[in-house]
């Protein structure tokens, strides 16, 4: 009976999931340039000239009305990457001092960068005093002012947040204070994180790591894990507190915009108008990383690929159709983006709506604006940082012989550095606001700030608010959020509230009948931290909402349910997204219910990226029925709690272990108990598929849920499948153990050691006790050597990292009998994951040498390790192996 349950959830997907479009991405429309070859000779050609910033101003390209105005210029600030404002309006300016002096990038982790800080003593907004707030730094990336005195402040290769005090309020720091030990960080710095930001659900968000963190009163911050955010080079967030994020290394302009990140990564078709991807500079030297692809004959750029610094514009010295929308900087094309925002039917959608005349909403002539960053202002303009230089690229995509070194040396694009300029975007119906003084005024001043037109002076009202902590303003905040004015002050009260920890259940339950949708969304998403208390009585009026008629708020109901892990949710998610008219509803609760996983993350192969996202799509489609979303098994609602229709597949043994046990399951079926439990549904066999069918799912499952096996190829399920042709009845788990390999189990007697590390050598004897790390970087030629007792046959060696990163990047496997002549590699291959399983024709040995040939800025780690004997009942093994690739 509860079988046929199951298979009634399953009937209901199958026939929903037929009205999905399979692919969101949307495709870009670039024309590579018939006439740009890329064969060219790149003759030599005059450097364009650098010009004063009195002379750019005239290159500037903006729609009617608007003008670019100078804020700041050489020498007061150079190579500026970003820009933000204090309580008080004093701007802090990142410095990158360091970027990218020459081609190479020679001397860039010097610590010769810094943040300034500016001011206007008059208030008029000509910021009149500089200094150094925090000098003589590692290319620091992220600043956020705090209290008056205190700005926390990260700089490249790591994850470290600090805050640095003014305690003499002079404007430079003199005391730094640790706020978040985040350990060292590797890689390209432009992969490296970006914020920290203050959202409006009081989280503290970072691009390029999947967590956030909530500022305390007493002791370190608090972590909670997100899903992967993707984003690099910029962040804000709109009216209602949902973050914006872009991507440059995927081209990816913004994503993950339809839900804040924390109910999932979401992107859905149709989110950007046709064409959106296209981009129309003023200028261009065919200098773009991307080589002749990306250029149009004119020698523009014909596509993003430098995207970031966005900013959700909600200044109000602008033009009200301003608002709401993001600007976009795109350094590579020497232009902003403006991405016009609406809403249709739930889902949100961006067009350029300059689009038409091919055009864009700032745009420059000359090619050394380079804006990769944008701002609203206390003033309520926009604020651009424009690095002003030749190359923009950092180091790893101008070596020499690349496409684009060859264009930087013909233009001599390196000789322009040293410059950088901040522009105020300002429009002639409108003046810049004053300046703020809200560190000076009271709790109760700063809450009528959050009524404020313009969106900075609420955040800033709210961070700061939050930060003094002081109860007082609680009526206040209260009678705001019930009657306050403006809609996005009732808000942003709440949120207050929220920082306050004193948010009331009866208050929510009012604001869930509120007459504005974006607060009925709000206060669900407010409620979330109530429950996080231990505070379940908003539960059913939470539920109830599920059947409101905006939706917005039905997608905040799934997103909150799911973040919480209500029992069921995932029936609920179903049931609603099946029953709703609303596109948003379907497609965003959809995605909500599916926790996309990335595997194109350059480990996997072209094809197995592409056999893992169809395994997932079945997976999603059958699988999840028995054994759930996640992985876990699909829990039973009617049943004591954590009782599961199927065996979980995360973690499970026969997921990880030798592929033939997994192939065999999928083709034939099995029995249970699984580990001593019967299950009250049955697995059913699905070899009526093909090959390549068994081979996705396999390898879905092997590399979904925090599983990290290598994939299996349909050869492999092939082989499988001729050995076990006469098989008709399901597997016993006995029988299918029988049929795999044996680990051996004298690993007590093993000698282990660790030899010829490129960046350390470490020799360790016996068993691996704790996780054995070698160096910190992988480089070819490391070795692990295992020592039998005796001469043995062996057909495998899995490694497990104990980690999803240090995983060999490649290997091979040779034997020996005497452990000084070695027989030819018996194996090669490249990791993929957490488990690296090295499978080969059997051989007789005592010595077993595994030698790393990648090469990673990870270090190879080995937390345990499995050597193989053959099955007892060979015939799958070997069919299995016969046919590995
Ligand atoms: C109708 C429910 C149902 C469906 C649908 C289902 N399974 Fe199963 N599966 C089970 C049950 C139940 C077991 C445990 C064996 C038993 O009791 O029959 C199981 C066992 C397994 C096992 C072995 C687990 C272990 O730890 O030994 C794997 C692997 C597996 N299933 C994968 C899949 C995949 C992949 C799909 C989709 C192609 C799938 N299952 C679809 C119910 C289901």
């Amino acid at each position: 009976m509860k079988t046929r349950y199951a298979f009634l959830i399953l009937f209901t997907f199958l026939a929903l999931r037929a009205s999905f479009a399979a692919d969101s991405t949307p495709t870009p429309s670039a024309t590579p340039s018939p006439s740009f070859s890329p064969n060219s000779q790149f003759p030599p050609q005059p450097t364009p000239p650098w010009l004063s910033p009195a002379d750019e101003l005239k290159t500037f390209q903006v729609p009617d009305g608007y003008r670019m105005e100078l804020v700041l210029s050489e020498p007061d600030i150079r190579e500026p990457v970003l820009c933000v404002f204090d309580g008080n309006g004093r701007m802090y300016v990142s410095e990158m001092r360091s970027y990218m002096q020459d081609s190479d990038g020679t001397g860039e982790q010097k610590p010769t960068s810094l943040v300034s800080r500016h001011e206007s003593t008059k208030g008029d907004g000509v910021f009149d005093r500089h200094t150094v707030f925090a000098g003589n730094l590692v290319l620091p990336r992220m600043v956020l002012p705090m209290e008056k005195d205190a700005v926390i402040i990260s700089l490249t290769n790591t994850n470290d947040l600090s805050i640095y005090r003014d305690s003499k309020g002079d404007g430079v720091s003199d005391k730094i204070e640790p706020f978040y030990k985040g350990g060292p960080r590797e890689g390209n710095m432009e992969h490296q994180p970006c914020g920290p930001f203050w959202c409006m659900d009081n989280w503290l968000y970072v691009t390029a790591n999947p967590y956030r963190l909530r500022w305390r009163p007493d002791g370190p911050p608090l972590k909670e894990t997100t899903p992967a955010n993707g984003g690099q080079w910029g962040i804000t967030q709109d009216d209602y507190g949902k973050i914006w994020w872009s991507n440059a290394g995927a081209e990816k302009a913004l994503y993950h915009f339809q839900t804040p990140v924390i109910y999932g990564a979401i992107d859905v078709p149709d989110q950007l108008e046709t064409g959106f991807m296209e981009v129309w500079p003023a200028t261009g030297l065919a200098d773009f990383q991307g080589g002749p692809m990306r250029v149009r004959p004119d020698k523009t750029l014909n596509h993003f690929t430098g995207c970031c610094g966005q900013e959700v514009f909600r200044g109000d010295r602008l033009p009200a159709d301003l608002r709401g929308d993001v600007l976009l900087p795109e350094p590579v094309g020497r232009m902003v983006r403006r991405a016009k925002v609406t809403v249709q039917d739930g889902v949100t959608c961006l067009s350029n709506p300059y689009q038409p005349q091919h055009s864009e909403f700032i745009r420059s002539t000359d090619p050394y604006f380079r804006p990769v960053w944008t701002t609203t202002g206390p003033d309520g303009c926009l604020y651009i940082v424009d690095m002003y230089r030749g190359i923009i690229q950092e180091g790893g995509w101008t070596g020499k012989g690349s496409y684009l070194r060859k264009v930087i040396d013909q233009y001599g694009l390196q000789k322009v550095i040293g410059s950088g300029r901040i522009w105020r975007l300002v429009h002639k119906d409108f003046q810049p606001g004053p300046q703020p003084h809200m560190f000076d005024e009271t709790s109760a001043q700063l809450v009528t700030h959050l009524e404020h037109p313009n969106g900075w002076w609420r955040d800033q009202a709210q961070k700061l608010l939050v930060l003094r902590q002081d109860k007082s303003v609680v009526p206040a905040l209260e009678k705001m959020t019930r009657s306050g004015t403006n809609p996005l002050g009732r808000i942003q009260a709440l949120w207050t509230l929220e920082g306050l920890d004193a948010v009331e259940p009866a208050l929510l339950r009012e604001m869930f009948k509120a007459n504005d949708p974006h607060m009925r969304a709000t206060a669900i998403r407010v409620s979330e931290s109530l429950f996080k208390n231990g505070d379940q009585s908003l539960k059913p009026d939470v539920r109830a909402l599920v059947n409101d008629p905006d939706p917005g708020v039905v997608i905040q109901v799934l997103g909150t349910a799911k973040v919480l892990k209500w029992p069921g949710w995932e029936l609920l998610a179903l049931s609603t997204i099946g029953t709703s008219s609303s596109k948003g509803v379907k497609e965003i609760g959809h995605e909500i219910l599916y926790t996309p996983e990335n595997f194109d993350r350059g480990v996997f192969t072209a094809s197995e990226v592409t056999r893992l996202q169809k395994g997932r799509d079945i997976y999603q489609q059958l699988c999840f029925a028995c054994h759930g979303m996640d992985g876990h098994g699909m829990p039973m609602e009617d049943q004591p709690p954590g009782t599961t229709l199927a065996p979980p597949l995360a973690g499970s043994a026969t997921v990880l272990g030798p592929r033939e046990g997994m192939i065999s399951v999928l083709l034939h079926g099995t029995i249970g108990p699984v580990n001593g439990k019967n299950y009250v549904a049955v697995m059913p066999p699905v070899g009526t598929n093909n090959d390549e069918w068994v081979a996705s799912v396999v390898s879905y499952v092997r590399n979904g849920f925090g599983n990290g096996a290598p994939p299996v190829t349909p050869e492999q399920v092939a082989g499988i499948r001729a050995a076990s042709a006469s098989r008709v009845q399901p597997w016993s788990h006995e029988e299918l153990k029988s049929m795999l390999p044996q680990p051996l189990a004298n690993d007590q007697e093993w000698k282990i050691s660790v030899v010829n590390s490129g960046t350390a050598s470490l020799v360790i004897s016996g068993k691996l006790t704790t996780t054995c790390t070698i160096g910190t970087a992988q480089s070819p030629g490391e070795t692990l050597q295992i020592e039998l007792p005796a001469e043995t046959l062996v057909s495998a060696v899995f490694l497990d990292a104990g980690n999803p990163d240090n995983f060999p990047r490649s290997y091979k496997l040779e034997l020996s009998g005497d452990g000084v002549t070695w027989e030819k590699p018996v194996a090669e291959g490249t990791g993929t994951g957490r488990l690296t399983q090295i499978t080969f024709a059997p051989g007789s040995a005592k010595f077993l040498r595994i030698t790393q040939t990648g090469s990673k800025r990870r270090p190879w780690s080995i937390s345990k390790i499995q050597v193989f004997t053959p099955a007892q009942t060979p015939a799958l093994s070997a069919a299995a192996e016969g046919a590995s690739k």
